[in-house]
C-alpha cells in the first residue's frame, strides 16, 4: 500500500541528485581519467587527432576528455556529427570562450565569436561578400587564379630538375589571390606588405593550434609571457595593415563600382542601418575586420591543400599520370581549365577529393561549444561546455572508407573506375568544410581555387620523388595540418610533349 508513495518518493529524489550532479558536471559522457591541472593534455601526444580517433573504440562516439582544466566533449564519426550539427545545429553553433579569441581581430572576429544575434548578421555579411567577390560574373576572380597558377608553375619550373621545397611558391601565389580578392591587387614577389602578410599567416597558424595552452589554461600565459607577446603583435601588424588598405580604398571609394572585398565590406558598413546593427551590437569595426579574417581563412587552407596534392602526386605517379591524360584530353597542353567542366573530370575531381580526404587539413574543424543544456547519444552537456568536432575521425572512418590510411582516388569512382560515383551527396560526407551553421563560408571559393591551381599543376608540371630520397606522407600538427617539410622534382610537361614530337621519325 506504501510502495507507490515511497517509490515515488525515491525517484524525486534521485531525480533532484541528478539535476544537482548534472548542475556541476560539463557532461555525462564517459571517458579517459585525467592528471590534476593538466587533464589529458599529456595522453594526447605530437597527433591528437589520431589519438582522439583511437579513443573512440574504447569510449564511444561521445566521450569527454579534460583539456587542463576545462572539460570537452568530443564528438566523433558522421552519424553523431551530423546529428549535432545539422539536426541539433542551435546547441552546437557556439564558440568557446577561449582567452585568445579576445584579441584576435580585438574580438571582433566573426569565426571564432559565439552564436548569437551579432554572429548571424555578421555571418551573413561575410557571406554575401564572399558571394559577390568570387562570382564569374561580377568579378572575374577565375581569370586571376589561372595567371596565378601559371606564374607558380614558371617559379617551380626555374628549379631547373633540381630539388626544390615548393611550400614557399605555393604560399605565395595562393597569398596574391587572397589579396587580389581582398585587395584587388597582385603584389609583386619581393613588396614588403605582401612579405609581411605571408609571415604573419605562418606565426598566427603555428600559435592558434588546436590545444593552445593559453586557451585551456590562462594562467600559463604569465610563464609564456613572450610567445603570447609575439602573437599580439602578429594580431597587430595584421590589423595596421588592413587598416591601411581600408583608408587607402576610401579615398577612391565608390558604391556603384564595387572593386574587392574591402570595397564591399565599406559598402556593408552603410548599407547595413544603424537601428539593425544597434539591435544585435554589430559595430563598422566587427564588419571591416572581416577583413582580416577572411585572409586568414582563406591562406593557410588552400595553400596546405595544394602542398599535399603535390605530395601525393608525386608519391602516387600512376594516379598522376591518370589525371595529366585526362587533363590532356580535355584542354591539350594550353587550353585554361573551366570550372565548370569539374564534373567531366572524374580523375581529376576524384583526386582532389582524395587529397582532401586523406590530409583532413582541419582535424577538429575550429573549437565549438554548446549554447545551451543538451543531450546528444543520451549523454548530458551542459551549456558553454567546450567541443571538438573530430572531423578526422569521419575522413578516416574504416566503415565509410575502405584501408582508410590507403590514398586511393578511385574510392570516389563508380565500379566502372572511370565515372564518379552517382551519389554526388556522397562525395564530401567526409565533412571537409564542416556542416550546419558554422560550416565553412568560402567552400565555394576553395573549390574554385583547388580545382584551377590543381589542374595547370598537373598540366604543365610532372612531380617527381627525388632520386634516393623516401618522402614521409604525414603531417605536422597545428590548427590546420600541413605535410612534413618535402623536395620535389618538378619536369615541364612541354619539354616533354615537345621531345616526344621532336623524337619522331620524319
Ligand atoms: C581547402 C580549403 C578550406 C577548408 C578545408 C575549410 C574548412 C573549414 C572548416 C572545417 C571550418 C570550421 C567549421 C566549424 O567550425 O565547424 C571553416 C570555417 C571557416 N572558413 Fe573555411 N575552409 C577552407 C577555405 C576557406 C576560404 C577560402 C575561406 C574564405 C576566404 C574560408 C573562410 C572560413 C570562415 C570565415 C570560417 C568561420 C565560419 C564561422 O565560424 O561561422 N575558408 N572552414
Amino acid at each position: 500500500m506504501y510502495v507507490t508513495p515511497v517509490l515515488l518518493l525515491i525517484f524525486g529524489l534521485c531525480m533532484v541528485v541528478l539535476k544537482r550532479r548534472k548542475a556541476k558536471v560539463a557532461s555525462t559522457a564517459p571517458g579517459p581519467l585525467g592528471w590534476p591541472v593538466i587533464g589529458n593534455l599529456a595522453q594526447l601526444g605530437c597527433k591528437p587527432h589520431k589519438t582522439l580517433t583511437e579513443y573512440r573504440k574504447r569510449y564511444g562516439d561521445v566521450y569527454q576528455i579534460t583539456m587542463g582544466s576545462c572539460p570537452t566533449v568530443v564528438l566523433n564519426g558522421q552519424k553523431v556529427i551530423r546529428q549535432a550539427l545539422v539536426k541539433q545545429s542551435e546547441d552546437f553553433a557556439g564558440r568557446p570562450d577561449f582567452y585568445s579569441f579576445k584579441f584576435i581581430a580585438n574580438g571582433n572576429s566573426m569565426g571564432f565569436s559565439d552564436y548569437g544575434a551579432r554572429w548571424k548578421m555578421h555571418r551573413k555579411i561575410a557571406q554575401n561578400v564572399l558571394a559577390l567577390c568570387a562570382n564569374k560574373k561580377y568579378n572575374p576572380i577565375e581569370e586571376a587564379i589561372v595567371s596565378e597558377a601559371k606564374f607558380l608553375v614558371q617559379n617551380l619550373l626555374k628549379s631547373d630538375g633540381q630539388p626544390i621545397d615548393p611550400h614557399h611558391e605555393i604560399y605565395l601565389s595562393v597569398g596574391n589571390i587572397i589579396c587580389a580578392l581582398c585587395f584587388g591587387k597582385r603584389y609583386r614577389r619581393d613588396d614588403p606588405d605582401f612579405l609581411q602578410l605571408v609571415k604573419n599567416n605562418d606565426e598566427f597558424m603555428a600559435f592558434a593550434g588546436a590545444g593552445n595552452p593559453v586557451d585551456i589554461m590562462p594562467w600559463m600565459r604569465h610563464f609564456t609571457k613572450r610567445s603570447f607577446k609575439q602573437f599580439l603583435k602578429i594580431l597587430d601588424t595584421m590589423d595596421n595593415l588592413c587598416l591601411k588598405k581600408q583608408r587607402e580604398h576610401l579615398d577612391t571609394y565608390d558604391a556603384t563600382h564595387v572593386r574587392d572585398i574591402t570595397d564591399a565590406l565599406i559598402k556593408a558598413t552603410e548599407e547595413t542601418s544603424t537601428e539593425e546593427k544597434k539591435s544585435v551590437g554589430l559595430t563598422d569595426v566587427h564588419i571591416m575586420t572581416t577583413l582580416q579574417e577572411l585572409i586568414g581563412a582563406g591562406f593557410d587552407t588552400i595553400a596546405s591543400t595544394l602542398q599535399w596534392s603535390i605530395l601525393y602526386l608525386m608519391t602516387n605517379p600512376e594516379w598522376q599520370e591518370k589525371v595529366y591524360k585526362e587533363i590532356l584530353a580535355a584542354y591539350g597542353t594550353d587550353k585554361d581549365p573551366d570550372v565548370t567542366d569539374l564534373s567531366e573530370l572524374p580523375y581529376t575531381e576524384a583526386t582532389i577529393l582524395e587529397t582532401m580526404r586523406h590530409s583532413c587539413i582541419f582535424p577538429f574543424a575550429l573549437p565549438h561549444s554548446t549554447t545551451k543544456d543538451t543531450y546528444i547519444n543520451g549523454y548530458f552537456i551542459k551549456e558553454k561546455t567546450l567541443v571538438f568536432v573530430n572531423l578526422w575521425s569521419v575522413s578516416h572512418d574504416p566503415e565509410f572508407f575502405h584501408e582508410p590510411e590507403v590514398f586511393n582516388p578511385s574510392r570516389f569512382l563508380d565500379t566502372s573506375g572511370t565515372r564518379l560515383i552517382v551519389d554526388r551527396t556522397k562525395l564530401d560526407c567526409f565533412l571537409p568544410f564542416g556542416s550546419g551553421k558554422r560550416k565553412c563560408p568560402g567552400e565555394q571559393l576553395a573549390k574554385m581555387e583547388l580545382f584551377l591551381f590543381f589542374t595547370i599543376l598537373v598540366q604543365k608540371c610532372k612531380f617527381e620523388i627525388v632520386p634516393g630520397e623516401h618522402p614521409v606522407v604525414d603531417s605536422k600538427y597545428g590548427l590546420t595540418l600541413k605535410p612534413i617539410d618535402f623536395n620535389v622534382i618538378v619536369h615541364d610537361r612541354n619539354m616533354e610533349n615537345t621531345s616526344t614530337v621532336s623524337d619522331l621519325p620524319l
